[in-house]
């Protein structure tokens, strides 16, 4: 057996507000393995997001073990997070994040070239990415002049060109229309069935469902389905 590319156990997160604390993540336990796409459903406040931060390596936590592909996190500083997030992390947010004074080339370049590669390498790997994608007639665009759905293409291109283990989306359709999001979604299985493992995180029973396992969060707490 390989090593799983997550393997958390007891993550515990909680927010002192005042002299209250609040306890967002209860002790979460969970296993990703290569491979597969797994969507992690919750309603609104259930600690989704507070989670999703913790597996891209973006926020600490205050109990618990997380490996990632192996990699022990929970004994990490941030030099070192930083580091593991621009290797093993592609992002994919609701709002697509694409930077708006920059073309969707660019856009795409930006992980490799924040990972010291060469513009001439960046702009090789970057374009081949957006062309596999269907958006090689639109990369000398800039974000503002595409539609949601191709700056969610665009954004999956900036996901994925530095080959990371996980591609991790935080209601990736949240902002597309159902047509358009339905779309992305098929890519997101054709991806998978290429052997690209995700991590999804939504609200919606219908999106998750796209996925091969679901995982429920319920008020800070995990339940396999
Ligand atoms: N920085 C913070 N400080 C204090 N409380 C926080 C902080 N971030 C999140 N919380 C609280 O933690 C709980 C879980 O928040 P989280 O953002 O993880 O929920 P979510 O499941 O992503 O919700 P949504 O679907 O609305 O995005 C909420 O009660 C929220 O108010
Ligand atoms: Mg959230």
């Amino acid at each position: 057996m390989s090593e799983p590319v997550i393997r958390m156990s007891g993550i515990k997160k909680s927010y002192k507000m005042g002299g209250n604390v609040l306890n967002v993540l209860k002790g979460i336990s969970l296993t990703v393995n290569e491979g597969e796409f797994l969507a992690i459903l919750g309603p609104s406040g259930s600690g989704k997001s507070t989670l999703m931060n913790i597996i891209g390596c973006m926020d600490s936590f205050d109990e618990g073990e997380y490996y990632l592909s192996g990699q022990a996190i929970h004994s990490m500083n941030d030099n070192m997070l930083t580091d593991v997030r621009n290797e093993y992390i592609g992002f994919i947010f609701q709002k697509y994040h694409l930077i708006s004074k920059y073309t969707i080339l660019r856009n795409v370049m930006m992980p490799l070239l924040i990972r010291g590669e060469t513009a001439a390498q960046a702009e090789m790997t970057a374009r081949e990415r957006l062309i596999q994608l269907g958006m090689g007639e639109r990369m000398d665009h800039k974000p503002a002049e595409l539609s949601g759905g191709q700056q969610q293409r665009a954004a999956i291109a900036r996901a994925l060109v530095g080959d990371p283990k996980i591609l991790l989306a935080d209601e990736p359709t949240g902002a597309l229309d159902s047509a358009t999001g339905k779309e992305v979604l098929k890519l997101f299985r054709e991806l998978n069935e290429k052997g690209h493992t995700i991590v999804m995180i939504t609200h919606d029973l219908n999106v998750a469902q796209n996925a091969g396992r679901i995982v429920r969060i319920v008020d800070g707490e995990l339940f396999e389905e």
